[in-house]
């Protein structure tokens, strides 16, 4: 295969056949490594080939910023470093299909099973796309859009590419990077090495990888997978009638940007066994954990359990070691400026736990999670199916079987 040469952990579980990679880690394997994701464990997700980019062409990578502006500019990462603020954020990128499997169990859809681990979370490095716009001064009003191009080297369709609306892209407080480092080393092949978008908040899709080229433009981005990937069509649209379809795809209603709320359940894993021996009946206690997140930057304002299949819920407690970063302000050769102190925002996964008396465990079904952000956001109890298998949302559940 193309990739051959491309160093991967073997933690990472293969989800397709041997060409593009797309992989997760078991959640728990996931769960276990902690809020920031080791750089081997970090979900892929590649379209086509991996680019191979020796030091000598990372050195001369060159990104174009072009289209409706005023001045034209092309800018070597060096330039880069030497024309702006370098920051560091730690941000949860999150694919849209995450969680698909659960649909594909249900209806096949378009795309292949995700587990829950198709999340990561990694510090990044690089320079805010709103420092970059105001340098090359988008045209107004004629300029609309923020296209972005990667360099996947085999896609059928042309290049990967994307675009972001021109005020949401132009808002330094969206945090959206133009990045070269991750968890303070060089990005690696699978993760757009050497220059990629990182796009908090929003489905991973948006975050272009092998950065060439970004256009200000009238239009959205032209790109195939700008059109036919990362839609979310109604769900009265089965798997083939969609495929067959295309204006539905070219309806701008059903593009997904910002992720919706999701939380999922790691501690118990499913499938995981849990000896109870008599004694543990009488006080024991069993901690549930899991994580959650939510979209646009808002944060995740409540994660709730039940054991009684969605009768009654209790309120679990929730950590967000996010914010530890807040009070630290860094200014360091390799990371910049974490620069988190004056944000609001929410752009990383958190944690929650519940204990509950082994007692209670043995005698319910099933756990779920459902949790609420700051716009009251709930999810749902009912799957919402849709042919590409995107965003699933619905109350994450782990069965318990009873073995004696
Ligand atoms: N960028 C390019 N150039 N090519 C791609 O195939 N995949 C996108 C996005 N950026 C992709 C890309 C998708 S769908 C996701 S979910 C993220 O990259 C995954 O980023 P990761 O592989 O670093 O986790």
């Amino acid at each position: 295969t193309p990739d051959k040469w491309v160093k991967r952990d073997p933690r990472l579980v293969r989800l397709t056949g041997k060409h593009p990679f797309n992989s997760e880690a078991r959640l728990d394997t996931l769960f276990a490594a902690g809020f920031l994701t080791p750089t081997s464990l970090f979900y892929v997700r590649n379209h086509g080939a991996v680019p191979k980019v020796n030091a000598d062409r990372a050195r001369n990578w060159k990104l174009r910023v072009h289209g409706l502006v005023q001045r034209e500019a092309t800018f070597s990462i060096a330039d880069l470093k030497r024309m702006f603020p370098v920051v560091t954020l730690p941000i949860t990128l999150v694919c849209a299909g995450n969680r698909r499997k659960e649909q594909n169990m249900v209806q096949k859809s378009l795309g292949f099973n995700w587990g829950a681990a198709g999340l990561s979370t990694a510090l990044f490095t690089g320079v805010y796309l709103a420092d970059v716009l105001e340098y090359v001064k988008p045209q107004r009003p004629s300029s609309k859009h923020v296209v972005f191009e990667g360099a996947d080297a085999d896609l059928p369709n042309g290049p990967y590419g994307t675009s972001q609306k021109l005020p949401v892209a132009a808002n330094r407080e969206k945090g959206m990077l133009i990045a070269w480092k991750m968890n303070g080393l060089d990005l690696e092949p699978d993760h757009g090495f050497p220059l990629r978008m990182v796009i908090p908040g929003q489905i991973g899709g948006r975050s272009v990888k092998w950065l060439t080229r970004i256009e200000i433009s009238e239009v959205e981005s032209q790109h195939y997978l700008h059109f036919n990937d990362n839609k979310m069509l109604p769900t009265q649209l089965g798997a083939q009638q969609a495929r067959g379809e295309p204006h539905w795809w070219h309806d701008p209603k059903y593009i997904i940007n910002d992720l919706n709320v999701n939380s999922a359940i790691a501690e118990p894993n499913h499938g995981e066994v849990l000896p109870v021996h008599p004694e543990d009946l009488v006080e024991s206690q069993y901690q549930i954990k899991g994580y959650a997140y939510a979209g646009g930057g808002r944060r995740v304002t409540r994660t709730e359990i039940s054991l009684d299949e969605g009768n009654s819920w209790a309120l679990a407690d929730i950590v967000y070691p996010e914010d530890l970063y807040r009070s630290v302000v860094v200014e360091d050769p390799v990371y910049g400026s974490l620069d988190l102190t004056e944000r609001d925002t929410s752009f990383c996964w958190c944690f929650w736990s519940f204990n509950v008396s082994v007692e209670e465990l043995t005698k319910c079904n099933a756990i779920m999670v459902r949790a609420t952000d700051e716009s009251q956001a709930l999810q749902q109890r009912d799957m919402y199916w849709n042919a590409t298998g995107m965003m699933n949302n619905w109350w994450f559940r782990v069965a318990i079987h009873h073995e004696r």
